[in-house]
C-alpha cells in the first residue's frame, strides 16, 4: 500500500459521520494494509459487556454481512484474544482454531486452507479507554506493518468522537464561547461530571456533592458498593472534576487479566524480561503519570501484585519487570470494589496496609433499593439514551410498566435497570411506541420485593413520573394537566414545587 492510499484512509475516516461507516472503512483499511484474508471489526456496547460485530471484509459483493450476534466478553478466558487485546491495549495472535473456533462464524465464506492465524488489534480511544477490537485472519508467514496500529488508533478516535457526540449531545453547550475564564470552565467540568451520575433524590444529591468535594483533594479514594451501583461512573466523575482532568485517566480491571499479564500491564516490562516480551512496555502507572489511575475490582488483585503496588504507592517509583531503573510517577489512585475488603483482609487475601493506603477517603455507592426515588428519572434518562442508540423514537412506558419498574427489586442495581429497559426497547415491535410491563421482565427472573419497598417513596416516585408524562402531553399547561389527572390546579402546583 502506498502513502497516498494511507492518507486516503485517514481522510475517509475523518469524513465519517456514522459509527458503522467508520467501521466499514476501518475493516477495509486494515484488510488491505495487512494483506489479510479476512477482517472483522467489533465495538463494545453501551454496557461494556458485549462486543458487537460492526463490519467485515472482504465480502464478495462489497457489502457488510456480519452476524449481529453480540459476543459476550470472556475476559478471564486466556484464549479470548479479542477481549485480551482490548483490555491490555496491544496485539495478540494465536492459531484461529485455538483462538476460538466460534470466531469462524464471522467469516462464513473463508476457505478451509485460509483458517490460519487469528490476530487481534485493540481499538483504544483517548485516555486509554478501550472501545473495541479488530480481528484479522492472516497467512502464517504474514509480516505486519506498523500502519495497522496507526489506522486502528485513528479509527478509534473517530469512532469514540462519534459515540460521544451521540451520548453526550445533551451536555454540549455553546461551543463558540471559547474565551470563557478558567474558573467558569472548572465549574462546567464539575457540572458535567455531576450530570454523569443521574438521580434526583437526596441520596444521589449528597453523593454528587461528596464527589465534588473529594475531587478537590489529591487523595486516593476507595469506592465501594454492590455491583452496578455506578462505582466506575463515580470514579470518572472524580477525575473529571479534579485538577488532573486534563491529564490521562487510565483504568485497569484487576480481575480481567491473568496475574502475570496484569503485573506487566501495571508496572511495564523491558524487552526480554520474559518469553514473549519482544518490546519495552511502559505500563499503565507510567501512562497515567500526572493523571489518575482507576484500579477497578481491586479486591481481585493477586497478593504478590499487591506488594509491588504498595511499594509504588509508598515511594512513588515504578520498576518495570526485568528493569533496574526506577521511574518516578505522580498518579492519583482511585480504586473500586464490590467485595467486602474487610472480609478479604480477615481471610488474609487482601493486605491491610494496602487497604489503608487506598482508602484515603471511602465513597460508598448505595444500592438502588435505598434510593428508589431515582428509578423513574433514571428510567426516563435511559430510555432517551437507548432510543438514540437503537434508532427508535417517541417511546414511553405504560403506567403499569412504570409502576412495575418502581417496585421491582434489582440485584444488579442500575446496570440491571438499564438492561431491562434495553431489552424491552428491543422487544417492542418497531411500529409500537409504548413499552409494556411484560417486556421489561421477560426472560429475567422477576424478583418481587414488597417487603423491601418503601411505600411512600414508591408512590411518590410513580406520581412524579405520571405528572411529568402528563405535563409533557399537555405541553406544560398546568390547568389542562391537572384536569386530566383529576386533581385541582393547586394540588398539582404544590406537587411541582421543589421539596426540601
Ligand atoms: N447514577 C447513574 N446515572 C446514570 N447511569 C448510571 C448511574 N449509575 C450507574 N449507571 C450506569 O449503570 C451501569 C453500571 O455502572 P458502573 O459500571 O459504574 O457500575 P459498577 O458499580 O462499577 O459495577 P460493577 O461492580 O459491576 O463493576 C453503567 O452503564 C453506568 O453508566
Ligand atoms: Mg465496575
Amino acid at each position: 500500500m502506498t502513502e497516498q492510499r494511507s492518507d486516503d484512509w485517514a481522510g475517509k475516516l475523518r469524513g465519517c459521520d456514522a459509527v458503522s461507516d467508520a467501521a466499514v472503512i476501518l475493516a477495509q483499511a486494515v484488510g488491505e494494509t495487512a494483506q489479510a484474508w479476512a477482517v472483522a471489526v467489533f465495538l463494545l456496547d453501551y454496557l461494556q459487556e458485549n462486543l458487537l460485530p460492526y463490519a467485515s471484509w472482504p465480502n464478495a459483493d462489497g457489502s457488510v454481512a456480519v452476524p449481529r450476534q453480540p459476543l459476550p466478553l470472556q475476559t478471564r478466558k486466556e484464549q479470548d484474544i479479542l477481549a485480551l487485546s482490548m483490555r491490555a491495549g496491544r496485539q495478540f495472535s494465536l492459531p484461529l482454531s485455538t483462538a476460538a473456533p466460534e470466531l469462524l462464524q464471522f467469516f462464513p465464506g473463508l476457505p478451509e486452507d485460509r483458517r490460519s492465524i487469528a490476530m487481534t488489534f485493540p481499538l483504544v480511544a483517548m485516555r486509554n479507554a478501550p472501545i473495541g477490537s479488530v480481528l484479522l485472519v492472516v497467512p502464517s508467514d504474514a509480516v505486519l506493518s506498523r500502519r495497522i496500529t496507526d489506522v486502528c488508533d485513528l479509527a478509534a478516535m473517530v469512532i469514540d468522537g462519534l459515540v460521544r457526540q451521540k451520548k453526550y449531545a445533551h451536555l454540549v453547550r455553546d461551543l463558540s464561547d471559547d474565551v470563557e475564564s478558567l474558573k467558569t470552565r472548572r465549574q462546567r467540568e464539575q457540572g458535567a461530571a455531576a450530570r454523569l451520575l443521574m438521580g434526583s433524590g437526596a441520596v444521589m444529591r449528597e453523593i454528587r456533592s461528596e464527589i465534588s468535594t473529594v475531587a478537590g483533594y489529591d487523595v486516593p479514594v476507595l469506592i465501594t458498593g454492590e455491583t452496578g451501583t455506578g462505582k466506575e461512573l463515580a470514579a470518572t466523575a472524580i477525575h473529571a472534576a479534579s485538577a488532573r482532568s486534563e491529564a490521562p485517566y487510565v483504568t485497569v480491571n484487576c480481575g480481567a487479566l491473568p496475574a502475570q499479564l496484569l503485573e506487566s500491564e501495571l508496572f511495564g516490562h523491558v524487552r526480554g524480561a520474559f518469553t514473549g516480551a519482544v518490546n519495552d512496555h511502559t505500563g499503565l502507572l507510567r501512562q497515567a503519570n500526572g493523571g489518575t489511575l482507576l484500579l477497578d475490582e481491586v479486591g481481585e488483585l493477586p497478593l504478590d501484585v499487591q506488594v509491588k503496588l504498595l511499594r509504588v504507592l509508598e515511594d512513588g517509583k515504578v520498576r518495570p519487570l526485568g528493569g533496574i531503573e526506577p521511574y518516578a510517577v505522580d498518579v492519583r489512585i482511585l480504586a473500586a470494589t464490590n467485595r467486602e475488603l474487610q472480609q478479604a483482609i480477615d481471610r488474609g487475601t487482601f493486605r491491610l496496609d494496602l487497604y489503608q493506603r487506598l482508602a484515603g477517603y471511602e465513597l460508598h455507592m448505595p444500592p438502588l433499593r435505598e434510593r428508589i426515588e431515582d428509578i423513574p428519572g433514571l428510567a426516563a434518562y435511559f430510555l432517551t439514551v437507548l432510543q438514540r442508540e437503537l434508532n427508535r423514537e417517541d417511546m414511553s412506558f405504560s403506567a403499569e410498566a412504570l409502576h412495575a419498574l418502581t417496585v421491582a427489586s434489582y440485584p444488579g442495581n442500575v446496570r440491571e435497570l438499564l438492561r431491562r429497559i434495553r431489552q424491552a426497547v428491543i422487544k417492542t415491535a418497531p411500529h409500537e411506541t409504548t413499552i409494556h410491563r411484560h417486556l421489561l421482565f421477560e426472560g429475567l427472573p422477576e424478583t418481587k420485593g414488597p417487603a423491601r419497598v418503601n411505600l411512600p417513596q414508591a408512590v411518590a416516585a410513580l406520581e412524579a413520573v405520571l405528572i411529568e408524562q402528563c405535563l409533557h402531553a399537555c405541553a406544560g399547561n398546568i390547568s389542562q394537566a391537572a384536569k386530566s389527572l383529576g386533581v385541582p390546579d393547586s394540588t398539582l402546583r404544590s406537587k411541582l414545587r421543589p421539596q426540601q
